[in-house]
C-alpha cells in the first residue's frame, strides 16, 4: 500500500445510497443484475461454498456453514445497502445466481476511493460474464447522483481534470493478487489502469502471514455529470 496520501476535491455518490427497494434490475444480453434478497440465501451459500470462487476474498476460504453465508449476505441487505452498492448476478434465462459484486466499501483503506469486488461460480468462468456484469454495473454506478467532497486518497491514484488544478477526477478502485490473471483482465478490459503494486502479509487462512503481491487499479469517471457544487 502506498504511503503518500493527498487531500483532493472531487465528487462521490450521495450517501445514503438508493436502498435496494429503489434499485431497478439492470438487464444485459444474458444477465439480470439485481439486489440480493433474503430468499437468495441458499444459492448465495452455494457460491460461497466454492473454494475457487472464494480465492479473491480476504479470508480466501469457503464458508463453513449457512450461518457464515447469512452473516456475509447481510452486507447486501438493508440497512447496510445505504453504504454499499452490491448486487447479485443472475442468468436471465433461468434466474440462477451465478455471481455477485459491486462497491462494498465507499472509502477503501488502501487508497481512499470506493472499492469494487466480484466473484463468480467456477463453472461459468471464462465466458465473459464478469466483464458483462462489470460493464453494466459501472454504468449504474456512474449514474448515481453526486456531490462534491474533500477526500484523502493515495497520491498515485490522482488524475487532475483538464481545466482546474484543484479538482480531481473521481475514481473507482479495485485491487487483486498480482497472479489473479482473470480478475486483472476483467479490469483492464473495462479500462481500469494499474497505478500501484505492493507486498503485504497475506490474510488468507492457508497462506496467513506469507508475503502476497497486490496490484491496485483505478478507473476515472468521465467528467460530464457533476451535479452540485456543495462541499461536505
Ligand atoms: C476473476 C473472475 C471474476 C473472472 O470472471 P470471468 O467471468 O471468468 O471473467 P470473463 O469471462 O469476463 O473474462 C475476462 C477475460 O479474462 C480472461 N480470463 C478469465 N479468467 C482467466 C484465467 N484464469 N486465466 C487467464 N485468463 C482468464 C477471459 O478469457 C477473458 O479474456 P478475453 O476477453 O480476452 O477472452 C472469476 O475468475 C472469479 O470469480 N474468480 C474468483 C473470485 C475473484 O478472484 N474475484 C476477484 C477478486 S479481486
Amino acid at each position: 500500500m502506498e504511503s503518500s496520501w493527498t487531500f483532493v476535491e472531487t465528487t462521490l455518490p450521495y450517501v445514503p445510497l438508493p436502498p435496494n427497494s429503489q434499485r431497478q434490475p439492470i438487464k444485459t444480453k444474458r444477465l439480470v443484475i439485481r439486489p440480493i434478497q433474503e430468499n437468495d440465501l441458499q444459492s448465495y451459500h452455494e457460491l460461497r461454498s466454492q473454494p475457487e470462487a472464494m480465492t479473491g476474498t480476504t479470508r480466501g476460504t469457503p464458508d463453513r456453514n449457512m450461518d457464515e453465508s447469512r452473516a456475509a449476505m447481510s452486507d447486501f441487505l438493508s440497512p447496510k445497502d445505504n453504504k454499499r452498492f452490491l448486487f447479485g448476478v443472475f442468468f436471465t434465462s433461468t434466474g440462477e445466481l451465478i455471481g455477485e459484486g459491486g462497491v462494498h466499501n465507499l472509502e477503501s483503506s488502501s487508497c481512499g476511493w470506493p472499492e469494487i469486488g466480484y466473484k463468480f461460480r467456477k463453472e461459468f468462468w471464462r465466458q465473459g460474464y464478469a466483464t458483462e456484469f462489470l460493464k453494466a454495473f459501472l454504468e449504474a454506478w456512474w449514474s448515481l447522483p453526486r456531490f462534491h467532497v474533500k477526500r484523502l486518497v493515495c497520491s498515485s491514484s490522482i488524475h487532475r481534470t483538464k481545466d482546474s488544478e484543484s479538482d480531481t477526477t473521481e475514481q473507482v478502485y479495485a485491487y487483486t493478487d498480482v497472479n489473479n490473471v482473470g480478475s486483472r483482465k476483467v479490469l483492464e478490459k473495462l479500462g481500469f489502469a494499474q497505478f500501484s503494486e505492493w507486498t503485504e502479509p497475506d490474510t488468507q487462512e492457508h497462506r496467513i502471514g506469507q508475503p502476497v503481491m497486490l496490484v491496485g487499479y483505478c478507473l476515472s469517471k468521465k467528467q460530464d455529470v457533476i451535479e452540485t457544487s456543495e462541499f461536505r
